[in-house]
């Protein structure tokens, strides 16, 4: 079966994390993807946190399958020569380098249109246009300055950074959204555009939530669904919500069985307004169904302390999957949490290709994870990250150099 980006090239610019995931999701959906990296070194993360001495990192196999790597050094001039090869033959450019770094080395936008007016050039930085244009950024910094830090974690500790990866893994989907938009546009206009995915913005975007309450609080001065409301303060601006729901059902972490030993022994559980006299059933509090101090979502906000410390004692009694078996019977949304390595052992998630297991010719068998966005006419195979340079040849080839030539330029440390 053909791919949906089948005959897109990619000339891949990318490096760690956020460029990465974004040209791993186009090669997924079918698109050819050429890592351009330094000979002898090449993307950082291949060696970054090994757990295997000399073999590429899971940070960078996880980040690079179904890519194909070649060695140019871009700052060489006849490296710069194949890179305008590359720049003839492929559709869109992606790069996350540091501000400016793509000029410095020669390919500036007007370079790059006259050499193919048909290319979409795609970047990701750390801000967009403004005083911090010029800063390099990793994910955390995108936290922080997105919003999410300032809005995680509880309310008598610091800012908190979360696992996900919104600032890069996050930024990396906005801008594959970006190229994809863009290469549609070009179909009609001839022409290739510029794609900026900023970290900030990204990561604001997935806060959009808590803008919208930063304007709830300066208008009613108090948020009810917060754990703040009804004793605690507000400020003057958006607090850490522990782990209240974002939205308008409240919901919170509680214990289950073998909490005392088990980290994760955990349940999310939302008192969603449709199910409530289900879930007074469930946990034996029936007389709050009628009682007009619990039966109503209004008079139920400033008791939530209360009627959670009551579910809890219930969700205590049973293991996250048992409280899941029964709340679901009920239609009461809940979800467990579940730890990574209940997610790796998941037989559902091999199933649906979620997880994956991967062959790596210098570490064997590894785990990771699979195209998350699944598309029907475009199935998506996983297929191990490259080695360093392992395509320069057949890359080169491609672009019409002989032996002798890829030769010659591999003397000359330009690939
Ligand atoms: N041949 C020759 N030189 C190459 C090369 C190649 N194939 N590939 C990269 N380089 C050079 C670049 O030209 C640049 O040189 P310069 O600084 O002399 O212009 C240099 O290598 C590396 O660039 P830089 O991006 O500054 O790397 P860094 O390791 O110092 O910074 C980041 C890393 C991530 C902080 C930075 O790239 C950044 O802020 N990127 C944008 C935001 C981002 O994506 N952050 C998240 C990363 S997950």
């Amino acid at each position: 079966m053909g791919k949906a980006l089948d005959g897109v090239r990619i000339l891949d610019f990318t490096h760690v994390q956020s460029g990465p995931t974004c040209t791993q999701l186009l090669a997924w959906f079918g698109a050819d993807v050429i890592k351009v990296e330094r000979a002898g070194a090449g993307d950082i993360t291949r060696e970054q946190l090994r757990d295997i001495p000399d073999v590429d990192s899971l940070y960078f196999t996880m980040l690079n399958h179904n890519k194909r790597s070649v060695t140019i050094d871009t700052k060489n001039p006849e490296g710069k020569q194949v890179l305008e090869a590359l720049i003839h033959q492929c559709d869109v450019l992606v790069e996350n380098f540091a501000p400016g770094a793509l000029d410095r080395m020669g390919f500036t936008w007007e370079r790059i249109q006259e050499l193919n007016p048909r290319m979409i050039v795609a970047s990701v930085k750390g801000f967009g246009p403004g005083p911090y244009e010029d800063c390099k950024v990793y994910e955390n910094v995108a936290q922080c300055a997105g919003g999410a830090a300032s809005t995680t974690g509880f309310d008598d500790g610091p800012p908190v950074v979360t696992g996900a990866q919104i600032g890069d893994s996050g930024t990396g989907l906005h801008l594959a959204l970006g190229i994809v938009t863009a290469l549609y546009q070009r179909t009609q206009t001839g022409r290739g555009q510029r794609v900026l995915a900023a970290m900030q913005d990204g990561v604001l975007n997935l806060c959009r939530v808590k803008l919208r309450d930063q304007q709830r609080l300066e208008r009613t001065g108090e948020m009810k669904e917060y754990p703040q409301y009804p004793n605690g303060q507000f400020g003057e601006a958006v607090p850490r919500a522990g782990n209240a729901s974002g939205g308008g059902q409240p919901g919170w972490i509680l214990k289950c069985k073998g909490w005392e030993t088990d980290p994760n022994a955990y349940i999310y559980f939302i008192t969603q307004a449709p199910v409530w006299t289900k879930i007074c059933n469930v946990i034996g509090k029936e007389e709050w169904a009628t009682d007009p101090d619990y039966a109503t979502p209004a008079a139920r906000l400033p008791r939530l302390k209360e009627i959670f410390a009551e579910i809890e004692r219930w969700t205590m009694t049973k293991s996250k999957f048992e409280a899941m078996q029964i709340l679901n019977k009920y239609d009461i949304p809940c979800g467990p949490i579940l730890s990574m390595k209940e997610i790796a052992e998941e037989p559902s998630l091999r199933k649906t290709g979620t997880i994956v297991e991967v062959d790596h010719p210098k570490r064997g068998k590894y785990l990771t994870v699979g195209n998350p966005i699944k598309l029907s006419d475009s199935p998506t195979e996983v297929k191990r990250s490259p080695l360093l340079g392992e395509h320069t040849d057949e890359v080169m080839a491609e672009l019409g150099y002989s032996p002798e030539q890829i030769s010659a330029l591999r003397t000359a440390g330009a690939i």
